[in-house]
C-alpha cells in the first residue's frame, strides 16, 4: 500500500509530482552522475523493486502497430541507459512500450576516461562523453535472450573506437548478424559525438555504402531466419538542412525502415552559463528539445509519410511527447527526462499520447 505522504500530487499543468522519486533523486543527485546511474539501475533491479515500480507507475495500454510490430504504447527508452542489456526487466517495469539497449560494439571497450557524465541540473540536462563503454555484443546477446520483458526490444549497434572509419561497415554488419535473431528492430547509430569520425557516416558515399551493405545483409538474414527485422538509422540534431536532404534521399533510395531523430547535440548556446558548458560531449535534455523538434519536422517533410520516424530529445513533460507526435513522430523515446522526472514521466507520456 502506498503511504499517503508518498502519494502523487498533480501540478496545475497536469504533470505528476512524485514524492517517492523526488526523495530518491535528492539522494542520487548528491552522488557522481555515473555512480548514481549504476546504483539507480541496480536498485530498480532488486527483487521487490520491480513489482513496486510496476504497481506504482502502471498505466493502461495504448496499443499501436509500427514497423509491423505490436507496441503496447508509443513511449520507449532511448539507447545508452542500458548499454549491455543488463536491466531490461527492471526498465520494462516502468511501463515502456519499447526499450532500446546498446549502443553495443563487436568487442568490449572501456569508453572514455572518467569523469564523462555531467549533470546540468539548472537546465534539466546532461553532457556525456561516455564513448560506447560496453561489454561487447556477445554479453548483450546473452542478456537479451534471458529477458522476461514482453515489450518491443530494439538493439542499437555501433563501431569500436579503434576500428578505422573505412572498416566501420564490418563492425555494423558483425553486430547486425549477431543481434538479428534476438532484436525486434535494429538501430544503426551513426550519430554519437563521442566516437571520432562517426558522424561522417551520416553523409555522402560513406552513408550510401553503409546503407547498401546493411540492406544486403538484412535481406540475406531475413531469408535465413524466415523473419524480417526492421533497421532504423539514428541521426544527430546537428545536421544541416542540406545534409538532411542528402541523408533522407539515401534513406528513401535504400528503403530503410525508419529514422530516429535524434541523438545528443554539440550545441551549447542554451547552457552557456553552466559550469559544465565547456565539457566535451553530447548535450541532452531540455536544451535539446527545440533543435530536435525542428529537425524532426524537417525529416518528416523530407521523408514523406511512409518511413517510420522516432522522435527523441528533451522530453521532460508529457506535452513534449505530444509535440513530437504533432511534428510527425510515430513513436517517442526519452532518456534524460527519466533521470530528472523518474518513471512517472513515462506514465504521463503514455496517458497523454492515448
Ligand atoms: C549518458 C548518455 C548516454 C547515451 N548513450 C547513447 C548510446 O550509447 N547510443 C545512442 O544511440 N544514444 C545514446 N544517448 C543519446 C540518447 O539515446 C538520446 O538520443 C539523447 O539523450 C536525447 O534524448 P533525451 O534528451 O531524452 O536524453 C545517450 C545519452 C546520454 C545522456
Amino acid at each position: 500500500m502506498t503511504q499517503p505522504y508518498l502519494k502523487y500530487k498533480t501540478s496545475s499543468d497536469g504533470a505528476s509530482i512524485d514524492p517517492l522519486y523526488s526523495l530518491a533523486r535528492a539522494i542520487f543527485f548528491k552522488m557522481d552522475p555515473e555512480r548514481a546511474h549504476d546504483l539507480a539501475l541496480k536498485t530498480a533491479s532488486l527483487p521487490f523493486a520491480g513489482s513496486l515500480i510496476k504497481h506504482r507507475y502502471k498505466s493502461s495500454a495504448n496499443p499501436t502497430k509500427v514497423l509491423n510490430l505490436d507496441f503496447e504504447n508509443q513511449v520507449g527508452l532511448a539507447a545508452g541507459l542500458d548499454k549491455n542489456g543488463d536491466y531490461i526487466d527492471a526498465l520494462g517495469a516502468m511501463g515502456f512500450g519499447h526499450i532500446e539497449i546498446g549502443t553495443v560494439t563487436p568487442k568490449p571497450q572501456p569508453g572514455n576516461p572518467t569523469p564523462r557524465m555531467f549533470r546540468l541540473t539548472e537546465h534539466q540536462a546532461l553532457i556525456n562523453r561516455m564513448g560506447f563503454n560496453n561489454l561487447g555484443v556477445d554479453h548483450l546477446l546473452k542478456r537479451a535472450e534471458a529477458r522476461k520483458y514482453k515489450g518491443v526490444l530494439g538493439i542499437n549497434i555501433g563501431k569500436n573506437a579503434n576500428t578505422p572509419l573505412e572498416k566501420a561497415n564490418d563492425d555494423y554488419l558483425h553486430c547486425l548478424q549477431k543481434v538479428y535473431p534476438v532484436a525486434d528492430y535494429i538501430t544503426v547509430n551513426v550519430s554519437s559525438p563521442n566516437t571520432q569520425g562517426l558522424r561522417e557516416l551520416q553523409h555522402g558515399q560513406l552513408l550510401r555504402q553503409l546503407l547498401q551493405a546493411l540492406k544486403d545483409t538484412q535481406s540475406k538474414l531475413a531469408t535465413e531466419h524466415n523473419q524480417y527485422r526492421p533497421i532504423l538509422i539514428k541521426i544527430a540534431p546537428d545536421m544541416s538542412e542540406s545534409e538532411l536532404a542528402d541523408f533522407t534521399q539515401a534513406v528513401l533510395e535504400h528503403e530503410i525502415d525508419g529514422v530516429i531523430a535524434g541523438n545528443t547535440t554539440n550545441e551549447r548556446q542554451k547552457v552557456a552559463d553552466s559550469e559544465h558548458a565547456a565539457e566535451q560531449g553530447g548535450l541532452s535534455g531540455a536544451p535539446v528539445r527545440e533543435l530536435s523538434n525542428t529537425k524532426l519536422a524537417l525529416v518528416r517533410q523530407l521523408l514523406g509519410p511512409d518511413t517510420v520516424l522516432v522522435g527523441v530529445g528533451g522530453i521532460l513533460e508529457a506535452r513534449h511527447a505530444q509535440e513530437k507526435r504533432d511534428f510527425g513522430a510515430d513513436l517517442v523515446q526519452l532518456y534524460t527526462g527519466l533521470i530528472y522526472r523518474g518513471p512517472a514521466l513515462v506514465r504521463d507520456c503514455i496517458r497523454t499520447l492515448a
